[in-house]
């Protein structure tokens, strides 16, 4: 797998083209139908795009934006990535995946995102991986303090460097350029032509709004490409309010890295937090029944922390939309984080089915 650049991109995308990418994975995810969770809602038709199959390690969305900081790594001729998230974190998971297939090592930094006595947590799901992969496995005390745990990353790649290694940092605050945003303007491509290709007609996308990363991604390359789809942003890490200002900084981040005006308005920044209770990586009993509805409905697994909370917003938008109406799920995976959180999980299995 080398460091490629993509070819074929729209003149719009700008300078896209030249930023180096590693392809991690090789290329179209399906986009299915999902028609009993359609008969359950009783109103929208719904479909989903299967970003959870992704093929690295499990998959998911954070492939996508893993081919542009690898790419920034290999450019640079790291051999070493170090990556700060959750104990639960998908996203380092499949950075030191991505890590070992390209023959580098990868530092992960647990943030204490999360109170929690659960074993499993600590235990299973991601944090499990994270040691199968062989990733050295480092900790910062806070969840809440971004520029913290970007610090006490930065230090530890100041140690190996002393040590003779070439780290590449995969930054998580703010104010950096949002390299991992680009591995969804492509994807905002692959879309549009799959909307063509099967003739598909989408009034509306849902996907977990996290970093922002994906949700602004996606919603820059449809606009820079001329689509009006909305794209609706579920709030999994903060309130509406703060992630709008999220999404208006990566996507003016993205303009700047690709050389060219945002088409986004403000108006095409939609956000719902009514599920972001009781917090980040906490499920609420509607996420539970989402997840236990998905796997019932579609045989589709989703995740207690991203695309639970997420279906729980499609599933409430989607009952009470248009029967013509066509709404599709960006499901971005996180499947490995329901062992992660089983007990929470198992409890909603007692739940009374509505
Ligand atoms: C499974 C899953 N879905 C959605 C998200 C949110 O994506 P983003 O951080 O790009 O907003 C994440 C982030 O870690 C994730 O792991």
């Amino acid at each position: 797998m080398g460091t490629s650049h993509i070819a074929n991109l729209p003149k719009e995308l700008g300078r896209i083209a030249s930023i180096p990418r590693t392809q991690l994975f090789s290329g179209t995810t399906v986009i299915e139908s999902m028609p009993n969770l359609t008969t359950h809602c009783g109103g929208a038709q719904l479909l989903v795009k299967r970003d959870d199959c992704t093929q690295l390690a499990f998959g998911g969305n954070k492939v996508r934006q893993l081919e542009f900081y690898f790419g920034a790594a290999r450019a640079q001729n790291a051999d070493t990535v170090l990556i700060t998230s959750a104990v639960q974190s998908n996203f380092v998971r499949m950075a030191a995946a991505a890590a070992r297939k390209l023959g580098m090592q990868c530092h992960i930094q647990q943030e204490e995102r999360v109170t929690t006595d659960d074993p499993s947590y600590r235990n299973s799901g991601n944090a499990f991986l994270d040691k199968l992969l062989g990733a050295t496995m480092h900790s910062y005390p806070h969840g809440e303090d971004e520029s913290g745990a970007d610090q006490q990353l930065a230090a530890i790649a100041a140690e190996l460097e002393a040590a003779g290694r070439r780290p590449f940092i995969i930054p998580l605050g703010p104010g950096h350029p949002p390299l991992g945003a680009l591995g969804y303007v492509v994807a905002a491509v692959e879309l549009l032509s799959q909307i063509e290709e099967g003739e598909l007609s989408i009034d509306e996308i849902f996907v977990g709004s996290g970093s922002g990363a994906t949700h602004a991604g996606l919603l820059f390359g449809l606009r820079a490409l001329g689509s009006d789809i909305s794209v609706r942003g579920v709030c999994v890490r903060r309130d509406a309010a703060r992630q709008r200002v999220r999404i208006q900084d990566i996507c003016a981040g993205i303009a700047k890295l690709l050389g060219v005006n945002s088409n986004v308005t403000d108006e095409d920044i939609s956000l719902i937090d009514d599920f972001l209770a009781p917090g980040y990586g906490i499920a609420g009993d509607a996420t539970l029944k989402a997840i236990v509805l998905g796997a019932r409905t579609e045989g589709l697994l989703f995740d207690p922390v991203y695309t639970g909370k997420a279906l729980a917003a499609f599933i409430q938008q989607a009952s009470t939309a248009n029967k013509h109406s066509t709404f599709l799920f960006l499901h971005t995976g996180g499947t490995p984080a329901l062992f992660g959180y089983q007990e929470s999980i198992e409890r909603a299995l007692t739940f009374k089915a509505e």
